[in-house]
């Protein structure tokens, strides 16, 4: 009894070894597969990767000659336009001519006008590339603010508008780039003196928190709708087709002085409203831009 049921145990024992064992060669097997899959899948992952990072490298290149391609180009552009305005200057100083001082003018206004659109190319395609550096030191902002009104003024008068300041007293100094932050007034001014006609300009300072100030462009011009604000930040996206040449503009003006204001630690914002006018802020940090650490 014992015997026959010793041997139908070891019997069951042999099956269930055997079951055992090929399910276990089932799972390696398994296991092999999925593992090949994995690697096969890795090293794809890695070869996507490599693509990746030469098709950035190329990019970055590509950029990087973009960027020095216009930095030539207005160099090369900004020679010659500065020999043709100087002629005209000397043509409208000796004429006699009221015809040809006149068109002496026109050539001299035009040149100015590209000269001053291919500067703003240039440190479009720098500031793009990270290649506008800021030399930050005290600034007084009241004294920035009078430099670049005094620069804005013919453009005012032309259009019979007037300009006036409000500083909030105790401003006090500032850390910042006084050479950018009067390129970004500037083109504030220039902005809202091109596009108001017997109005008025105020640029006003004022303390903003604990660390912080707010400069404000305001004007009663002809401002913006919904759609031009929607445009204004983005570079070769003139708002509105000008008819007048002296207004022709590639639409940079913006997009630098905001490119400067994020560099500077501030941020920009308009408001605007057709017929009534636009006001422009800028706020920025007193002590400057947080230096980045270096990685
Ligand atoms: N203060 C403003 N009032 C009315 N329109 C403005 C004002 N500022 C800017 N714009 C409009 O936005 C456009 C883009 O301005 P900007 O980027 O400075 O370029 P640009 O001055 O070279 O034309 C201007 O051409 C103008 O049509
Ligand atoms: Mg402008």
């Amino acid at each position: 009894m014992s015997g026959e049921g010793g041997i139908e145990d070891i019997e069951l024992l042999r099956r269930m070894l055997a079951r055992e064992r090929s399910a276990r060669e089932q799972a390696e097997t398994l296991l092999e597969n999925k593992s090949r899959d994995l690697y096969a899948a890795l090293s794809r992952l890695q070869g996507m990767v490599g693509e990746l990072d030469t098709a950035r490298r190329q990019a970055e290149r590509h950029s990087a000659a973009k960027g020095l391609f216009l930095a030539d180009l207005s160099h090369e552009l900004r020679t010659p336009l500065n020999a043709v305005i100087g002629y005209a200057e000397m043509i409208a100083e000796d004429a006699r001519g009221d015809q040809v001082i006149e068109d002496a003018r026109r050539i001299m206004v035009a040149g100015r006008g590209l000269l001053a659109l291919i500067n703003n190319v240039l440190d479009y395609s720098k500031a793009e590339s990270g290649k506008l550096e800021l030399a930050l030191q005290p600034v007084e902002v009241p004294a920035v603010m009078e430099e670049s009104i005094a620069i804005a003024v013919p453009m005012v008068m032309e259009n019979r508008s007037v300009v006036h300041t409000k500083v909030e007293p105790g401003l006090g100094t500032v850390t910042s780039d006084p050479v950018r932050l009067r390129q970004v007034l500037l083109n504030l001014l220039s902005n809202a003196a091109k596009h108001t006609m017997g109005g008025m300009i105020t640029v006003q300072a004022s303390r903003l928190g604990v660390d912080g100030y707010r400069i404000e462009v305001v004007d009663t011009g002809r401002g913006m709708d919904r759609s031009q604000l929607d445009r204004l930040f983005e570079p070769f996206q003139p708002v509105r087709r000008e008819e007048d040449l002296r207004f022709a503009s590639t639409g940079l003006g913006m997009s630098i002085t905001r490119q400067i204001v994020l560099m500077l630690g501030g941020r920009i914002a308009v408001q605007s409203v057709v017929g009534q006018g636009t006001t422009v802020t800028v706020d920025l940090p007193i002590d400057g831009p947080v230096q980045r650490r270096s990685a």
